[in-house]
């Protein structure tokens, strides 16, 4: 484990935006906010009001350069991640990044040699894991009361036309086939399926049926992503951030030999469970949600969600944003192994960027490297 520090002096890049919404947890965590940092000059004091920093930077090299920081929270268009992780690591300065780690297989390579060769840590931050039900189904995983786990399902259904608008770095990932967000999907269920990773990928779409603003059609609108695990597990992943709905977003589906678990579609529904352990009877779902508020199957939720601290009415994704920080200031402490580490991180952002090599190849299955070979 890295070495412990007590006041963490944080810069956060990206911060009028994404960056801006770990406000309240990074107060809550009792962070120094040493900086922040946008290329966006107009709102950049106003930012560095609103998150109480030290100092503000329209430059990101300047900000590590001059600023005494520990660690970076990266906030920036995804085509920037790996560099501004490399950036850090090469001066022992911790990342916290934002998903996905890299956009190519070249960046994710970069970034392992700058992990092995710094002393810093390097986490991602998928804070879809530290949801709450995600986090009960991972305890019961543990506990093995879904026996063999062999099957599972995300989705990643988002309709953000506006926001492919709004950023158009968004509109340019999005123009390549495949699925270029899989950590949403596939995070969650590699942190039920802890030990596994996923070997192979084969990607197909439905075309392309929307057009933007502009009379382009996108390039493609529904995408599925099939993978196959070291343990010869089943993951099926759909992708679609254009077709017209309405709002779902993120869906799981968990199979093992004794258990099995659907994630509400939408707010009018609710999560359904089977356990063998729980209820024989296996024509009979339960509520996940009440069953997880019960003894003794409220002991698999996690300390952090038994007793909620007061920032998670604020923090957001259900909570997410809160953990997936605290975890990382207690990994930069050495109070526990970093959570989501660069191959972890990797494990989760890889079969995205093969996906669009198979679709290129007719959805032929191809192989997904794996980053700790390298
Ligand atoms: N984990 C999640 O749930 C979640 C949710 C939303 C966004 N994200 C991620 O957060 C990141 C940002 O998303 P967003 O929607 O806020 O994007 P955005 O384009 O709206 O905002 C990015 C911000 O970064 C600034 N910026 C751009 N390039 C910069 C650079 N080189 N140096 C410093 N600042 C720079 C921009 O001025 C802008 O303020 C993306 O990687 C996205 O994938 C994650």
């Amino acid at each position: 484990m890295k070495q412990a520090k007590d006041q963490i002096r944080i810069g956060v890049v990206g911060a009028a935006r994404r960056g801006g919404n770990f406000t309240d947890s990074l107060k809550a965590l009792n962070v120094t906010m040493a900086a922040v940092c946008d290329t966006n000059n107009e709102v950049l004091q106003t930012c560095k009001a609103q998150m109480g920093a030290e100092q503000a930077f329209d430059d990101y090299q300047r900000m590590l350069d001059s600023c005494r920081l520990d660690a970076v929270l990266i906030a920036t268009p995804m085509q920037f991640h790996a560099r501004q992780a490399v950036a850090a690591l090469e001066r022992n300065v911790h990342v916290l990044s934002e998903v996905t780690a890299a956009i190519s297989i070249d960046e994710c390579r970069q970034l392992v040699k700058a992990g092995n060769q710094s002393k810093a840590i390097y986490m991602m931050a998928e804070n879809y894991i530290y949801m709450r039900p995600n986090q009960f189904v991972r305890g019961l995983v543990k506990a093995g009361m879904f026996g063999e786990v062999y099957y599972a399902e995300g989705e990643y259904i988002h309709e953000l036309k506006d926001l492919l608008e709004q950023t158009p770095w968004r509109l340019e990932l999005n123009s390549h086939r495949g699925v270029p967000y899989p950590t949403h999907s596939l995070g969650p269920i590699l942190s039920w399926m802890e030990g596994d990773r996923v070997e192979r990928v084969c990607c197909e779409d439905s075309g392309s049926h929307h057009l933007d603003p502009r009379g382009k059609p996108y390039g493609c609108d529904s995408v599925v992503m099939l993978a196959k695990t070291r343990k010869n597990r089943l993951i099926k992943i759909r992708y679609d951030i254009v077709s017209d709905r309405p709002h779902s977003t993120a869906n799981y589906q968990l199979q093992g030999t004794d258990g099995s678990y659907e994630s509400a579609r939408s707010e009018h529904e609710r999560d359904k469970i089977w356990l063998r352990g729980v209820n024989a009877d296996k024509n009979v779902w339960l509520d996940a949600q009440t069953l997880m508020m019960q003894e003794p199957y409220a002991r698999h939720l996690p300390e952090g969600w038994r007793n909620p601290p007061e920032v998670l009415r604020y923090a957001g994704h259900g909570g997410g944003d809160y953990f997936v920080l605290k975890d990382f200031i207690a990994a930069i402490r050495g109070e526990i192994p970093c959570p989501i580490d660069i191959h972890k991180a990797l494990d989760m952002t890889l079969p995205g960027l093969i996906s669009q090599q198979s679709i290129l190849n007719d959805g032929a299955w191809m192989n997904v490297p794996d980053s700790r070979q390298w």
